[in-house]
């Protein structure tokens, strides 16, 4: 089922979007990485009026004063390891998703969230 979403959202980014450079294999695997964040209800705590940080921003304050930046790197570990890392300002209460997700489903989400800096 979750394939058919995947090949509309493609279809969709495909027509809106038509003078976009990315490969199609990329195209997809953000489309996948937005359904998994949609689909794990990660937009519950990210939304604009939620209580996590929104991803935006090349570099982000840790709490312990660090700066680090916003790459693939670091989205996969504050993905996998939430606790290690915390931002700026937020609680450190973000579930730890290591059990949830396949590997597929992780690329695919550092893959969209990469698109959201
Ligand atoms: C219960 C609320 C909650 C849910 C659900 C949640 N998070 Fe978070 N997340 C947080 C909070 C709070 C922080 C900030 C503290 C920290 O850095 O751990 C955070 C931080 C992050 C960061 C670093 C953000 C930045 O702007 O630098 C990423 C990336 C992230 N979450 C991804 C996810 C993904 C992907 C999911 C779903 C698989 C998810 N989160 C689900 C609460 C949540």
């Amino acid at each position: 089922m979750r394939v058919w979403w995947v090949l509309l959202a493609v279809l969709l980014l495909g027509c809106s979007d038509a003078a976009d450079p990315a490969p199609s294999g990329d195209a997809a695997l953000v489309a996948q990485g937005k359904a998994v964040h949609t689909r794990e209800a990660c937009n519950f705590c990210h939304n604009p009026e939620g209580t996590a940080p929104s991803y935006r921003g090349s570099e982000v304050e840790l709490e312990d004063g660090r700066r680090v930046a916003r790459d693939e790197a670091y989205f996969r570990r504050a993905i996998l390891d939430p606790r290690a890392e915390v931002v700026a300002g937020y609680a450190n209460n973000m579930p730890d998703y290591r059990a949830r997700l396949s590997e597929e489903d992780i690329d695919a989400l550092v893959a969209y969230l990469l698109t959201l800096r």
